[in-house]
């Protein structure tokens, strides 16, 4: 029984695997000998492989099968390559070899690779290319020039973007009428834009961002009626922009950030129904800003800020009722925030930051009434007012608020501590005093602290080393939408300015202030926490050896303050420590050598008496502390003012400098690596 199941099984195998031979030859999709041939001389000519392309062994599939290939479905050697996709294949080297002869080709994707050397010339004898997508590679020189849709009819999508092509906007795309999608931003091309792309009707995507493209913006690009997405942030264009956007009737979302653009808003812009999406941060435009809200029914997203804009914040922007994200910042703008700012329920994202802003109490009672506020940056305006105490201010969703340089004076406010889900908190550069509440611990998920530059005193709380975010690093961060920036105060150094919450490190700034006291050991736990800035208080006490806990420690800043004792030799296990600062203290002892300490100057470990690199003893440790005190007072006391009185006159200096520094220009580097 069991022998006769046995045979039956093998029986059945033998017949299956009849079966499947044939079948798996016909699988050995073979493609056309010259398909073949173009593919092949294609691969030779690549420093990397493919992988499974393999043309040599013989019970290896055709080429049909093989990774990225598509064929048609003709039979035998009729059968001829229609895709190659070989996006994100690690491929380096260049292109060379015929791939005109894949002349049933529709699709060629060579994205996301390592590919360089300048575009081959038959790239455009593809006749039935219908998609041509080599986005981020290393493509240099100039965008072929010999009428690229001469034998290329078919093509819709041109995706060149993130090379290093150079030279002009090719002139000879008038024949690309079936093109719909054109991307070539962040090259470096230059130049003005050729006319011949506005006859470019089917047109509905055109990306030129980040290039150097200058001259005007044409009133032809009015002849570009099925546009709906328009890119020209981040070139050198100039002028005023036209006045054409009553026939642009399906844009949805137009940037020409970072420009040098001019002049007033037209009036096609300010009454299109169709924009979604509009930024136009960073130029010279000027006059008032005469939104049609009644007109803009669609209007999500505006940036308007680092301009010259002028006159009060417009009461009539309260009407784009469906504005999550508005930018106004950097305006000569002046008053008061409209009352009925309270009726733009879906706001988000707002900043105001330098506007000549007043009133902080009753702008802020408007904006608790955007429920959705999530990021609210409102630096540089408010001078010389009192923070709000407000006890019924409420701001169940604010993620971030940056309220930085405005000269505020009082307390902490209290409503602080109901802002629950608190990630990123800037009061730095006011006149903020008392002390620093113990309620700050209980921001689950704050993971950037600014307090620096303020008049606070005392201790700092015990609670802040219990900060959950900087213990565990579970924090999820929302991100602003592209086109909204964040900057930091800098007045004390660089401004910096980001597009992202998460491109700032976890930081607890509490520089410049009053504080006393010691330094808690539970900083230990923070082992998310990358900068740590204490300088310029009055901490007293020992270093304590757990500040080693802080594993991803990059900076530490405890310069300017009254510290005692040894530096921990812990110290040296902080191995991303880059920035170590502890001069101007009464520190004592031998300066740990190992690890991150060999790499740090002189000056981290100046202005402290007792400190040495070869053998020395810390005497203070027998020493009471409170006779400690006084003697190293009376022994460092010229150096610990002539160093305060440097630092100081270096803060007015930076001040001065930063207050007048323009912005950050664009870093196309930061871009590239924010968005791959
Ligand atoms: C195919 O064979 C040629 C010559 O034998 C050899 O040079 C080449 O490396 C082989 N290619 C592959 C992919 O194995
Ligand atoms: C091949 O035929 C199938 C079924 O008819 C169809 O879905 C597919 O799109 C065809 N493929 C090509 C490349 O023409
Ligand atoms: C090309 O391939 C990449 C994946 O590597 C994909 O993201 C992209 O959408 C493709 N391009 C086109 C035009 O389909
Ligand atoms: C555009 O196409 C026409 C007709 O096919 C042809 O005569 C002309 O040379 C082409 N121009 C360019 C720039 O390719
Ligand atoms: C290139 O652009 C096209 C059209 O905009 C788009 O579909 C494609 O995804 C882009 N390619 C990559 C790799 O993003
Ligand atoms: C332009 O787009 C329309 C609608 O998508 C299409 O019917 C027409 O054929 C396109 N024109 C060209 C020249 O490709
Ligand atoms: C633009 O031109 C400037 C000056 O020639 C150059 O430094 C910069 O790298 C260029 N930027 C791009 C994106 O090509
Ligand atoms: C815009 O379109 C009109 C009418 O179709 C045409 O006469 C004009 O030459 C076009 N302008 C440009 C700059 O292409
Ligand atoms: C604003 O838009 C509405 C609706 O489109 C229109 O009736 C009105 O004339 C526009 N107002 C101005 C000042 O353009
Ligand atoms: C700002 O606007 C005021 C009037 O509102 C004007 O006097 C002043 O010159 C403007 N400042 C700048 C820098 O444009
Ligand atoms: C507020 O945000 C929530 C959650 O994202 C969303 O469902 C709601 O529609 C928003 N409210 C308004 C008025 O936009
Ligand atoms: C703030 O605005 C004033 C006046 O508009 C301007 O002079 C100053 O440079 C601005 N500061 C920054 C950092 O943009």
């Amino acid at each position: 029984m069991f022998f006769r199941g046995f045979c039956l099984f093998f029986v059945l195998m033998a017949l299956s695997l009849s079966f499947e031979l044939p079948n798996l030859n016909s699988e050995t999709l073979t493609c056309n000998p010259d398909d073949l041939r173009a593919l092949t001389g294609f691969s030779n000519c690549l420093e990397s492989t493919i992988p499974e392309w393999n043309w040599n062994s013989t019970d290896s599939p055709g080429c049909c099968a093989w990774t990225g290939v598509t064929c048609d479905n003709s039979t035998g050697f009729d059968r001829r390559v229609v895709g190659l996709e070989l996006g994100s294949k690690r491929l380096v080297g260049k292109i060379c070899g015929s791939l005109a002869d894949l002349n049933q080709l529709r699709v060629l994707n060579f994205s996301h690779n390592f590919l360089g050397g300048s575009l081959p010339d038959d790239l455009f004898n593809l006749q039935n290319i219908e998609i041509i997508d080599i986005s981020n590679n290393a493509f240099v020189g100039s965008i072929n020039n010999k009428g690229m849709c001469t034998i290329s009819t078919k093509i819709r999508v041109l995706n060149f973007s993130n090379n290093y092509f150079s030279g002009e906007v090719p002139k000879d795309l008038a024949n690309c009428t079936s093109l719909q999608h054109l991307s070539f931003d962040e090259n470096m091309l230059s130049g003005s834009l050729p006319e011949s792309l506005f006859q470019l009707k089917n047109l509905s995507e055109l990306n030129l961002q980040g290039n150097n493209i200058s001259g005007s913006l044409s009133n032809g690009i009015g002849n570009l009626s099925n546009l709906v997405k328009l890119d020209i942030s981040f070139n050198l264009f100039s002028g005023v922009l036209p006045d054409i956007f009553t026939r642009l009737a399906r844009l949805e979302q137009f940037s020409a950030r970072s420009n040098l653009f001019t002049g007033h808003l037209p009036t096609s812009l300010v009454n299109s129904p169709s924009l979604q999406m509009l930024n136009l941060n960073r130029n010279s435009l000027s006059g008032p800003i005469n939104l049609n809200c009644s007109a803009m029914k669609n209007l999500v997203s505006l940036g308007l800020g680092s301009n010259l804009f002028h006159g009060p914040i417009p009461n009539s922007l309260s009407s784009c009722r469906g504005l999550k994200t508005l930018n106004l910042g950097r305006n000569n703008l002046s008053g008061e925030l409209p009352n009925n700012f309270k009726n733009l329920k879906s706001l988000t994202q707002l900043s105001l930051s330098n506007t000549s802003l007043s009133n902080i109490l009753s702008t802020l009672r408007i904006l608790q009434h955007c429920r959705n506020l999530s990021m609210l940056v409102l630096t540089r305006n408010f001078h010389d007012e009192q923070i709000p105490n407000d006890v019924s201010l409420e701001f169940k969703n604010l993620n971030s608020l940056i309220l930085a340089n405005c000269q505020l004076s009082g307390p902490i406010p209290e409503w602080l501590s109901r802002c629950h889900k608190l990630q990123f908190l800037d009061l730095s550069w006011n006149h903020l005093g008392g002390n620093i509440p113990s309620w700050f611990g209980k921001f689950e998920s704050l993971f950037y602290l600014d307090l620096s530059n303020n008049s606070l005193k005392g201790e700092i709380p015990k609670s802040l080393t219990e900060l959950r975010s900087l213990i565990s690093g579970k924090v999820t961060i929302e991100e602003p939408v592209p086109g909204f920036e964040l900057y930091t105060a800098g007045q004390g150094g660089p401004s910096l300015s980001y597009r992202q919450i998460s491109s700032f490190r976890p930081t607890i700034d509490l520089s410049y202030n009053i504080l006393q006291g010691p330094i808690w050991p539970g900083f230990g736990n923070l082992k998310r926490l990358h900068v740590l800035n204490l300088k310029e208080n009055k901490f007293s006490g020992p270093i304590p050896n757990n500040l080693s806990g802080m594993a991803g420690l990059e900076k530490l800043d405890l310069s300017h303050n009254k510290l005692s004792g040894e530096i921990p030799h812990s110290l040296i296990n902080l191995s991303f420590l880059s920035n170590f600062n502890v001069s101007y203290n009464q520190l004592c002892g031998k300066i740990p050598q190992g690890g991150q300490f060999d790499t740090f100057p002189n000056t981290s470990f100046e202005g402290n008496n007792g400190l040495c690199y070869a053998q020395c003893t810390c005497q203070s440790e027998q020493i009471p502390i409170l006779s400690l005190r006084k003697k190293k007072r009376t022994i460092i006391g010229l150096p610990f003012k002539i160093g305060a009185a440097t630092g100081f006159v270096l803060t007015v200096i930076c001040c001065f400098i930063s207050g007048w520094a323009l912005p950050k220009p664009h870093k196309r580097k930061y871009i590239r690596f924010v968005t791959s």
